[in-house]
């Protein structure tokens, strides 16, 4: 199979041509000359997006969402692939448990996956055993869930088992958690979920500048965090409380300079869908849905900013499968890769709803936001598996290899 005539946009590149593609992968990509003026009005083709942070809810609260509803939302929005989060119940505290998410997924799941391990109380000895996981999630703050542990005594243990560890940590807790784990020498990678603060970008920007510690922190940071501040808090009730919350024009300046300078690495969205009737209760529920908004919010914004789209590619693919260390050849578009595909049309325009949302949360803060470039195909392993309107595959999704 072809694509042919269309901007070719990934980490490295972003040229005209055509690509080829045979069982799955791409074979061959072909530059051609075109006028800048066809250049600019030419589809583009992204790789997949991956998003490394979704709450897809299974087992355990599959009212809100499932590792099939949640999956087909990511696949109808360019997103090929995702890392879901242990905060289910049972959490992903042991490996049986685990076992039993990915027969879930391999049976039901539209996109790639992959499933966080989680810290529990006692689980170390799990932990150390456990394999082809993205590394094992820490909850140093109170969020969706009982996951919460304050014994920084056990932080360490943790990062002492040597495997990387992902913290929800918060202001306090991560200037904490990043002290601890430099006093102990670093012993494991660190990735900070969800940066919201200044203070947090500042602190990994010091920490990236020492050579030795570079590679070994990274750090995501989600669209509501980007695009929006305490008074959507405000405006929105509910429907914008979420962990870490919203907080100031300041810090979400901070947050783009760190995705400017490099010190943020990649985009997740945190995607936590709770009902309507949840978010209207007296009770709370923390989070918001992302899986469908990712693409649109930073493309758009990309574009109105005049940055570059080799960085929207890295920062939604290209890093994520580098940082975690995916032994699968994605996230590039170059010969050998598997060919997950997002072609897009940049001259669309319209606005957010959740009217097209496939996730079983059919709201959104965002709704209502202009936005630019209309997914127009979504191809998994070589196969078209989006149309732009229907889902044409079956659950095809693949277990992502560490
Ligand atoms: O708002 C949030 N909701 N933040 C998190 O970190 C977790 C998530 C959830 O699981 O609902
Ligand atoms: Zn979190
Ligand atoms: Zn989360």
């Amino acid at each position: 199979m072809k694509i042919e005539g269309v901007r070719i946009i990934d980490a490295h590149q972003d040229v005209f041509g055509d690509i080829k593609i045979q069982d799955g992968k791409i074979v061959e990509i072909t530059e051609k000359k075109v006028s800048e003026d066809e250049f600019e009005k030419a589809q583009i083709l992204f790789p997949g997006l991956i998003d490394p942070h979704v709450h897809f809810r299974e087992p355990g609260f599959e009212y809100k969402e499932d590792i099939e509803s949640g999956s087909r939302a990511a696949l109808s929005h360019g997103v090929t692939g995702f890392f879901d989060m242990p905060n289910t119940n049972p959490p992903t505290f042991t490996r049986e448990i685990l076992k039993e998410k990915k027969q879930i997924a391999e049976k039901t799941s539209f996109a790639n996956y992959a499933f966080y391990f989680g810290a529990g109380p006692d689980n170390q000895s799990e932990i150390e055993k456990v394999d082809q996981v993205p590394g094992t999630k820490l909850y140093l703050n109170t969020t969706t869930g009982n996951l919460r542990m304050d014994d920084e005594n056990r932080w360490c243990e943790i990062f002492r088992i040597g495997k990387k560890v992902s913290l929800h940590a918060e202001g306090d807790t991560f200037e904490r958690a990043v002290k601890n784990w430099l006093e102990e020498g670093s012993p494991c990678e660190l990735h900070l979920c969800h940066a919201s603060l200044r203070s947090e970008v500042e602190l990994v920007r010091k920490v990236k500048q020492e050579k030795s510690l570079a590679n070994k922190i990274t750090m995501e940071v989600c669209p509501h965090h980007l695009f929006m501040t305490h008074k959507d808090r405000e405006k929105h009730g509910a429907f914008c409380c979420m962990k870490p919350e919203l907080a100031t024009e300041d810090d979400l300046a901070a947050m783009w300079e760190g995705v400017l300078d490099g010190t943020i690495d990649m985009f997740a969205t945190d995607h936590a869908p709770h009902t309507k009737e949840e978010k209207e209760s007296e009770q709370t529920f923390y989070g918001i849905p992302g899986v469908e908004t990712l693409f649109h919010l930073l493309f758009t914004e990309f574009l109105e900013r005049g940055y570059n789209l080799k960085k929207f590619s890295a920062m939604t693919s290209h890093n994520i499968y580098e940082k975690f260390r995916i032994k699968d050849q994605k996230g590039l578009i170059k010969s050998g890769y598997d060919a997950d595909l997002v072609l897009v049309d940049p001259n669309w325009s319209g606005a957010i709803s959740a009217d097209n949302f496939y996730s079983k949360c059919r709201w959104t803060p965002f709704a209502g936001r202009a936005i630019r470039g209309e997914i127009q195909k979504v191809y998994l392993a070589g196969e078209e598996v989006f149309d732009g309107e229907n889902i044409l595959s079956g659950q095809e999704g693949q277990a992502l290899k560490f």
